[in-house]
């Protein structure tokens, strides 16, 4: 199956229709674009034209490329035979249905059929088609021209070689195609749960501000922190979003919302569209305040454990001496500890001690919990320490730990590959690597103790580790 002269259809001239038109009319096929709403297809084509306009004067697009771009979508008036479909309309399950069964009935027996549903089971929607094993998932990223991942999604009928004639398709107009079996948030929806549950269960036990959270998890190379994230998704959204993943997963635990999202919803606090959610808009997080921590404990200085975080304690402490046979990654000063966590918490090493999130990122913003004077010496590797709650896994590392456990029980559950989760939450969700990079940097064996330990502190499903990192 080739689709690469193939005659396009586009329903649905909203957001995500008028830009699959455009990419698709950018990589040279002829579109019809349709939609049920009288006028919607021709202002869509106009508003192209408009940000046609604007890509020229910039420079980013020559004149004739855009004239030749648009003349090549036509607004239709009625849906119209094509060798692929690309069904944009509302996230309604019977009315896609609805339009399947009508498109079946005009389309030849060849023609693919893509839904770019983000929630919706392709199974679930191919059911009642004559020809099931013609409906496939296309799942675009919003803004489509910019963002480069496309899950192409297969249920339990699309014959493989429609999936693949779509991922290829998808693959030559310039995007990154991953395949995904149909199941409850796909792989970026699914994988994703994690960066917002772990930062609203911090919330709820009162363990940081929000700006604190973000300020950590910016610093470990997120492009925006959860909770300023969730405010710019906004709540209702993000929060039907956990809600129809849970309810999708027959209400597995592990993706229960949260009653601090619940709250935000209730009170209209809707997050930046709203003009206010965690914070109020405009404005958004306020800057934190200067550290003021106590000088760091003097005393016999030891730079405990072997890796790369061991080498950075000893290259900006030359006065420490080596410990290269203990178990743990640190600095200890008179025997008072500093700790890397690994899932338990400062008071479990005596009331001197102290533990610290994952540095991902050289410089910044890091979480700690424990005794003030012996995180103080983490400034002098360049970090800015942020006093949290004494919990198990601080912010970033029981972020990361989850984020990774999703992906592994997705890989497990022949959802993705490894690799086609990398690239879905890099090219997704901008993450700043994919949850198997993390694995492989930082480890099998700390992320399941972490997350042990993370099980036995809370005792429920949560944090149980996956069968794939056993
Ligand atoms: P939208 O509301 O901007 O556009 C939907 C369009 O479909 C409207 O113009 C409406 O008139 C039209 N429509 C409704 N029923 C129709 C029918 N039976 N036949 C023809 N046209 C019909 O919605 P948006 O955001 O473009 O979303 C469309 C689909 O894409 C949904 O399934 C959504 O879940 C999915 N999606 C949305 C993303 C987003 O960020 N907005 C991201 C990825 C997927």
């Amino acid at each position: 199956m080739n689709l690469d002269h193939a005659r396009v259809l586009v329903v649905g001239a909203g957001l995500m229709g008028a830009g699959i038109a455009q990419v698709a009319a950018q990589a040279g096929h002829d579109v019809q674009l349709f939609d049920l709403r009288d006028g919607a297809a021709d202002a869509a084509k106009a508003k192209l034209a408009q940000t046609f306009d604007g890509l020229v004067a910039k420079g980013r697009l020559s004149a004739d490329a855009a004239v030749q771009t648009l003349a090549r979508i036509t607004p239709a008036a009625a849906l119209a035979p094509a060798d692929l479909v690309i069904e944009a309309v509302v996230e309604d399950g019977d009315v896609k249905r609805a339009l399947f069964a009508e498109l079946e009935s005009l389309l030849p027996a060849t023609a693919i059929i893509a839904t770019n549903t983000s929630s919706i089971s392709v199974t679930a929607l191919a059911r009642g088609m004559a020809h099931p094993e013609r409906l496939v998932g296309m799942h675009f990223f919003n803004p489509v021209p910019l963002m480069k991942l496309v899950e192409v999604v297969s249920g339990l009928g699309t014959a493989p070689d429609v999936a693949q004639a779509v991922f290829d398709l998808a693959a030559r107009w310039g995007k990154v195609p991953v395949h995904a079996r149909s199941t409850p948030g796909f792989i970026v929806n699914r994988i994703a749960r994690p960066y917002y549950a772990e930062s609203l269960m911090l919330l709820q036990e009162r363990a940081a501000e929000p700006e604190l959270i973000d300020a950590c998890l910016r610093a470990a190379g997120f492009r925006m922190g959860p909770c300023e994230l969730m405010d710019l998704i906004g709540h209702d959204t993000n929060f039907a979003v956990t809600n129809s993943v849970f309810a999708a997963s027959f209400f597995d635990r592990r993706y229960t919302p949260s009653l601090v999202q619940q709250e935000l919803v209730d009170a209209g606090f809707l997050g930046r569209k709203s003009g206010r959610g965690f914070y109020r808009y405009p404005g958004g997080a306020p800057a934190l305040p200067a550290v003021a921590l106590p000088p760091p404990r003097a005393g016999r200085l030891v730079v405990h454990g072997r890796g790369l975080l061991a080498e950075r304690f000893a290259a900006n402490l030359p006065e420490a001496r080596r410990e290269l046979a203990s178990d743990w990654v640190g600095l200890s000063a008179d025997g008072a500890e500093l700790r890397l966590t690994d899932g338990r918490r400062a008071r479990e090493f005596g009331p001197g001690a102290a533990v610290f999130d994952l540095p991902l990122a050289p410089s910044g913003d890091i979480a700690f919990a424990g005794n003030a004077d012996m995180a103080a010496w983490l400034v002098r590797l360049g970090l800015t320490p942020r006093r949290v709650a004494d919990l198990p896994g601080l912010v970033v590392a029981r972020t990361i730990a989850m984020l990774v456990n999703e992906a592994a029980d997705a890989v497990q559950q022949g959802v993705c590959t490894e690799g086609g989760a990398d690239a879905a939450m890099k090219l997704g969700v901008n993450y700043p690597a994919g949850p198997f990079e993390w694995l492989a940097f930082w480890g099998r064996e700390p992320i399941a103790a972490l997350l042990d330990r993370l099980d036995q502190h809370y005792r429920g499903e949560r944090y149980r580790v996956s069968p794939y990192l056993q």
